[in-house]
């Protein structure tokens, strides 16, 4: 690995973007289809790495949610989790903040307290062994109806105390953020952080919408508000965090190559970014190999490198005194 990744890999970060089902790697993907007697169209993991080759947002989702499938009982929950959280023990990842999507298994008669029970344990070990500290953020699927939301929040009312946040995932276009007003004042009323997906593949207005009735605090992707030149102003000026994924736009064809990606002007605008992985063994990479890309091809400098890691420590969800110690040493560090 270069002396840039190792760089990278010193600097304590956040990670804030991450869909846990997102993780899933080929193998394992395999070894639970066989394991829970399922039939795939695929017969080797090497015939779904073939299949990671997405025109657009929906055409990843539809290999997602079969991918997701495979997941059954509280041991392959714990299994994702424990696995990607072990990763962020070697990626220098001092925080994370995962998404889940509960209705993907509520809809397939898997309940909130197999998955629940699977994450909490892997979170608990993992706090245990080596101090990871994390989060989870659960996301209503806006391809489905509200009324389906409205279930999703009350199901888990039992275990509220492990989730931190509520957020809104899948596909983007025709689904505005206004079909989800209520179900998020009431999320907000259960006192949960609000965080949403918006302007990855939905237009700027998509963005200002989540802000104005979503109330969110922060914005998954964003990328798009790049058209609106007001309200990059607007995200400016209130230090909105964005949660950029620069391989997962990439391979989902937000922009065609990772050269014609905005991040480092973004940076200069004074834009509050940060980078995260979104579903990492879909679009080619984790967090690292998210830095690697941005450096070997945008020209990435280690100091835009530690001004991420800043960025991502103060966006994320972390109280003022559990946060301090990452930034102190951040600050200490010199690129
Ligand atoms: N966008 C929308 N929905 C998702 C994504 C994403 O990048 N990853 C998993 N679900
Ligand atoms: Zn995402």
């Amino acid at each position: 690995m270069s002396e840039f990744v190792d760089f990278v890999r010193s600097l304590p970060k956040a990670e804030l973007h991450l869909h846990i089902e997102g993780t899933l790697e080929p193998a394992m993907l395999m070894e639970l289809a066989e394991k829970h007697r399922i039939e795939l169209p695929y017969s080797t993991a090497a015939d779904v790495e073939r299949a990671y080759d997405f025109a657009d947002l929906q055409s990843f989702l539809d290999l997602y949610y079969l991918g997701a499938s495979v997941l059954i009982d509280e041991d392959d929950f714990y299994s994702l989790m424990f696995r990607y959280l072990k990763r962020c023990r070697d990626e220098g990842i001092v925080h994370t903040e995962m998404m889940f999507d509960p209705q993907t298994h509520t809809e397939r008669g898997i309940g909130f307290p197999v998955f629940m029970s699977g994450f909490g344990r892997a979170m608990e070990d993992a706090k245990r062994d080596w101090g990871q500290s994390s989060s989870l953020v659960m996301c209503f699927l806006r391809h489905l109806p509200e009324e389906s939301a409205f279930e999703t929040l009350k199901a888990a009312e039992p275990f509220q105390g492990q989730i931190m946040s509520r957020g809104l995932d899948s596909s983007e276009l025709g689904h505005p953020p206004e079909k989800f007003e209520r179900v998020y004042a009431a999320a907000s009323q259960q006192g949960y952080r609000l965080v949403a997906h918006a302007g990855e593949e939905g237009p700027p207005a998509y963005i200002t919408d989540a802000l104005d009735r979503l109330k969110v605090e922060r914005i998954d992707h964003g990328v798009r508000c790049l058209e609106d030149a007001e309200l990059v102003e607007r995200l400016v000026k209130a230090k909105t965090p964005l949660t950029v994924c620069p391989l997962s736009n990439v391979r989902l064809c937000v922009f065609d190559s990772m050269v014609d990606h905005p991040i480092r002007h973004m940076l200069e605008r004074g834009l509050n970014v940060t980078v995260s992985s979104d579903d990492p063994p879909y679009f080619g990479g984790y967090l690292l190999d998210n830095f690697e890309a941005l450096h070997r091809e945008l020209g990435l400098t280690r100091e835009e490198a530690r001004q991420l890691a800043v960025n991502s420590v103060r966006s994320s969800f972390l109280d003022e005194a559990s946060r301090k110690p990452w930034l102190d040493q951040l600050s200490l560090l010199t690129p």
